[in-house]
């Protein structure tokens, strides 16, 4: 099993994933400026991922500065989880883990920063641990959607390397298979950067899945032809509404589902749904370089000078999914009123 994510004698490492397939390479993260540039260049990505290595960035800013006097470690760690948040702006996760740390300095204010420094450690790991226990409840519950014989379509990269562990929308064949069954994934390339192409296939390979890569622009005539059972992608934030933003492309795959008839579900962790935005519009789409585009991987795919709009993720109305994987079950349509009734539950859980 790889380990995309892990603490190591008191440091943060990653494998960058920028380098995969080619080289699976393990990079120690020593500042929070390193923590940041991971996130920003996608050396570690997807959305339970960014979230995890943004609590341990916590830790590894505080480290790094070492503050002296119980006030002036609280602003250490206001300051850095601010500088942290402003990595990438659309998975809600990283701003969720950031305010659990928030949480967890401002509960131990006054104590000694050693004290602190421990206290961080730990919700980090908790952080990390909870996430691997949450994809692995939305592994069992996906795999119900993935019989014997079953194909599924998926978009982006939603396995290990993004979650630290088992996966979203991928952890329903990682399970499928584990439970014995002949399963096929097909994996859309995701341009621009691939993540489909350099990071799904090469996790299903590891794994012993059947796959099948094809590139963006075929999907909608894969559906035609009536080989896939299923599409199950990822999200970086669900509204409360149940709209989902994910990898651009995805929108584009849920309208070519319903246009033939193939169910399309959407899997996350409770940490990925944003109870305070009501509906998709009040997302913030990403939009990244254009060189991603024009200059892709190193060759020039584009005449100089020209105009490029590069959103990295899109919207899927929830009226277009049938439904959402989380660790608590299958949500169903009407997803505005399953989600009020799950952050309901959750919070009479918590009291
Ligand atoms: O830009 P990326 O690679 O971070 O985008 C990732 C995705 O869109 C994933 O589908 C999403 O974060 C879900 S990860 C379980």
């Amino acid at each position: 099993m790889i380990e995309p994510i892990r603490w190591n004698n008191g440091q943060l490492e990653i494998i960058d994933q920028t380098e995969l397939p080619v080289t699976c390479k393990t990079l120690a993260l020593h500042t929070a400026s390193e923590v940041w540039e991971a996130i920003h260049s996608l050396r570690v990505r997807g959305a339970p991922a960014i979230g995890i290595c943004a609590a341990y960035g916590v830790v590894t800013g505080f480290k790094e500065r070492m503050p002296h006097t119980p006030a002036t470690a609280q602003a250490a760690i206001e300051e850095i989880a601010s500088y942290l948040a402003g990595s990438r702006p659309t998975a809600v996760n990283l701003f969720w883990a950031l305010d659990r740390m928030r949480r967890v300095a401002r509960e131990a204010d006054g104590d000694a920063p050693e004290a602190l420094e421990a206290r961080l450690l730990e919700e980090a790991h908790a952080v990390f641990e909870e996430e691997r226990g949450r994809c692995k409840a939305i592994g069992e519950h996906g795999a119900a959607l993935l019989p014997d014989g079953a194909a599924m379509l998926t978009h982006c990269n939603t396995g290990p390397l993004a979650t630290g562990a088992y996966g979203t929308a991928l952890a329903a064949a990682f399970r499928a298979h584990e439970l014995g069954r002949a399963i096929r994934v097909y994996a859309d390339e995701t341009r621009p950067l691939l993540q489909g192409a350099r990071l799904t296939t090469w996790e299903l390979q590891q794994a012993g899945i059947p796959c099948t890569l094809i590139c963006d622009g075929a999907a909608a005539h894969v559906l035609r032809q009536g080989v896939i059972d299923v599409v199950i992608v990822g999200a970086d934030r669900i509204a409360a509404n149940g709209d989902a933003a994910n990898k651009i492309g995805t929108y584009h795959l849920a309208l070519a589902a319903a246009a033939h008839g193939v169910p399309f579900y959407v899997a996350a962790p409770i940490s990925t749904i944003d109870i305070e935005t009501p509906c998709g519009d009040g997302i913030l789409i990403e939009e990244r370089d254009g060189a991603e585009i024009t200059h892709g991987f190193g060759r020039q795919t584009a005449p100089d000078g020209v105009d490029v709009y590069n959103p990295a993720f899109d919207v899927t109305p929830a009226r277009l999914i049938e439904g959402i994987i989380t660790e608590r079950g299958i949500l169903r349509p009407p997803c505005e009123s399953a989600i009020a009734e799950l952050f309901s539950e959750t919070q009479e859980a918590a009291r």
